[in-house]
């Protein structure tokens, strides 16, 4: 802790990681995974290396429910529905959460016209044969009743509204509907400029929690029962 001019710094207990830390994990799969490639805008999407992250979480932890907070045009639940692992539970396995409407919400950045894109987008999942596993709900995240999902979802992805005060209601019912291990809570937009104070609100959750950020993502995770290997350099 340093005390410069009477202000108290506290560094961060974020863990910076390579990709390659993550990957290096072992897991049990094919090498074999169905890939779709971003989206040339951008925006709004995951890039190549973040989906790679998202996938090798999801051989981490094996899930057998998925939630994700922002559907947006639906790239990530189709991309985490088609490398889904198979399991004997019957039903939707991915619930996904979007707005049914943009009034009344807080918007950030360039969040505003992300909801309205995908507001009557059809989403991709729906050209998928697997569709059936998927949950779509539609509701905004800051009036969702966590109490019906306790300990249900095994992999959880924070990427709904980036504006700090959903951010962190989203993130307080995603430790109230995390699984037990291993289970995995991701969330996206760590050090995007757009969004300062969601990037000090993670600084800060990781002095509560192990949190680790994928360098060269914006990508940051808390993942419960897997061993991260830790940076030697
Ligand atoms: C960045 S996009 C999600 C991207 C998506 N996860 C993916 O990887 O393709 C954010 C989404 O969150 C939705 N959103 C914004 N505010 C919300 C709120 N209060 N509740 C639920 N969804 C919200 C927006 O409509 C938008 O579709």
């Amino acid at each position: 802790m340093t005390n410069t001019d009477n202000k108290i710094y506290q560094p961060s207990k974020m863990i910076h990681i390579r990709p390659t830390h993550l990957l290096s994990i072992p897991d049990d799969f094919e090498e074999e995974i169905k890939f779709f490639m971003p989206p040339a805008q951008g925006a709004g999407s995951l890039t190549t290396i973040e989906s790679v992250m998202l996938l090798k979480l999801l051989r981490c932890v094996e899930p057998t429910f998925i939630f994700e907070f922002g559907t947006y045009k639906g790239y990530t639940t189709r991309l985490l529905l088609e490398n889904l692992p198979e399991s004997n539970v019957e039903g939707e396995r991915i619930y996904t959460l979007d707005l049914p409407e943009i009034d009344n919400i807080d918007f950030q950045g360039g969040d505003k016209n992300l909801a309205l894109e995908a507001l009557n987008f059809k989403r991709k999942y729906l050209n998928s044969s697997k569709k059936n596993l998927v949950k779509q709900i539609f509701q905004d995240s800051m009036t969702l009743d966590a109490a019906q999902y306790t300990k249900k979802f095994q992999y959880i992805f924070v990427d709904a509204n980036h504006e700090v005060s959903y951010v962190k209601k989203d993130t307080e019912n995603s430790l109230k509907m995390l699984a037990d291990s291993p289970s995995c809570i991701i969330w996206h937009d760590y050090g995007n400029r757009e969004f300062p104070q969601l990037t000090q609100y993670l600084d800060d959750l990781a002095s509560d929690m192990t949190l680790y950020h994928v360098e060269g993502t914006m990508l940051v995770f808390h993942l419960k029962g897997v061993e991260v290997p830790v940076r030697k350099s």
